[in-house]
């Protein structure tokens, strides 16, 4: 990653707003995170089931002004030790991108400091290279396919060298986060289901058939029948039990986790081959999935090819990954500054 800089600092923050969470973090050089603030909005939307547009941006603009604060005392750093900003400018939910994009501009106009757009998937491709331990070899190999997968994203990318990268399948659908949210939710599990359905599978066993949806030979994923699959088996097991009896939810949870899980591995490891990838990486908020990442590796260890996932912190929303981004443009001497626009998931 060795490149001449053309900013006067190689600090960069970072602001991350494009659904529910408000992050801000210090990222020195694109690697080193030297702090990463997340405000989560979990609890207020588990009230709902799922994220509410509305009250996502407005809880966006209670807390950026401190978030942003917080992650440049933690990094023990001042405006004038910064060399830029980075921000997610989409996709996303348009009223919280609104409000990081408004903050960053308007940090930008106060500062003088450069300012970039960051797209918040090649942001979660970059949360691969963020703090990895010194002994750790070539993370630099490409071609590189990674599996971003979260609630609003399955996407299988190839990256080619850092910050570029092409989006070679996706879902048609349901994203995998947002399956296994919605499966949680019929199991009554709560949410963030993914979290919750892991916990749930861990007491269960694979006793139920669920089909692994494949879609000829691209690499797009398609989730919803695996839904009504699994809506179709409750109402099945529902009819044939007595009234008042108990769901095996610990056994539906594992299965639907195991078919899900299938379905992503296969895809990427297909795609790992084909475009003769020299690692698989991981991102997102379903690469926290502990099976997801036993699985992914042992397909690795299987095609003699090293798998690599972020650390867990790095894997849902942050804002360091957005710096680590914002730092190739940045220090390349690109910026976008108040030409700054946000787009939302339409116009991906
Ligand atoms: O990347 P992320 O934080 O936000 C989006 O951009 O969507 O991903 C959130 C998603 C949710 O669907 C959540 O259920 C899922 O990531 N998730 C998990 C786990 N932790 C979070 N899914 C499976 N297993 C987990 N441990
Ligand atoms: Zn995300």
């Amino acid at each position: 990653m060795a490149m001449s800089s053309m900013l006067r600092s190689e600090l960069i923050l970072g602001i991350e707003s494009s659904c529910d969470d408000t992050a801000a973090a210090v990222v020195e050089a694109g690697r080193r995170v030297r702090s990463s603030v997340v405000a989560s909005q979990e609890d207020i939307h588990a009230l709902f089931g799922g994220v509410v547009p509305e009250v996502a941006s407005r809880k966006h603009v209670e807390v950026i002004t401190r978030v942003v604060q917080e992650a440049l005392d933690r990094a023990n750093c001042t405006w004038r030790d910064l060399g830029g900003i980075a921000v997610t400018n989409g996709p996303g939910l348009i009223g919280s991108l609104l409000v990081g994009v408004s903050a960053a501009k308007a940090y930008h106009v106060a500062t003088g400091l450069p300012l970039v757009g960051v797209n918040h998937i090649a942001a979660h491709l970059m949360s691969n290279f963020c703090d990895l331990p010194e002994q750790e070899g070539a993370p630099e190999d490409f071609p590189a396919v990674c599996l971003v997968a979260s609630g609003g994203h399955s996407d299988l990318c190839l990256l080619t060298d850092f910050g570029q990268y092409e989006v070679i399948g996706m879902t048609r659908d349901d994203a995998a986060g947002e399956a296994l949210d919605k499966a949680a939710r019929l199991l009554g599990l709560g949410y963030p289901g993914g979290p919750a359905l892991e916990k749930a599978a861990r007491e269960g066993h694979d006793r139920f058939s669920l089909p692994r949806p494949a879609l000829g030979d691209s690499y797009d994923f398609s989730f919803s029948g695996l839904k009504t699959a699994l809506v179709r088996l409750i109402e099945e097991l529902r009819g044939e039990s007595p009234a008042g009896a108990v769901l095996p939810v610990a056994d539906l949870a594992h299965s639907f986790q195991q078919a899900v899980v299938d379905t992503l591995v296969r895809n990427t490891m297909r795609a790992a081959e084909a475009y003769g990838a020299r690692q698989v990486l991981l991102a997102g908020g379903v690469a926290a999935n502990s099976v997801l990442r036993a699985e992914l590796s042992a397909a690795g260890k299987r095609l003699g090819l090293p798998v690599r996932y972020p650390p867990l912190r790095l894997c849902t929303d942050n804002a360091a990954m957005v710096a680590a981004a914002g730092y190739h443009r940045l220090s390349g001497g690109q910026n976008d500054n108040t030409g700054l626009d946000v787009f939302s998931a339409l116009d991906h």
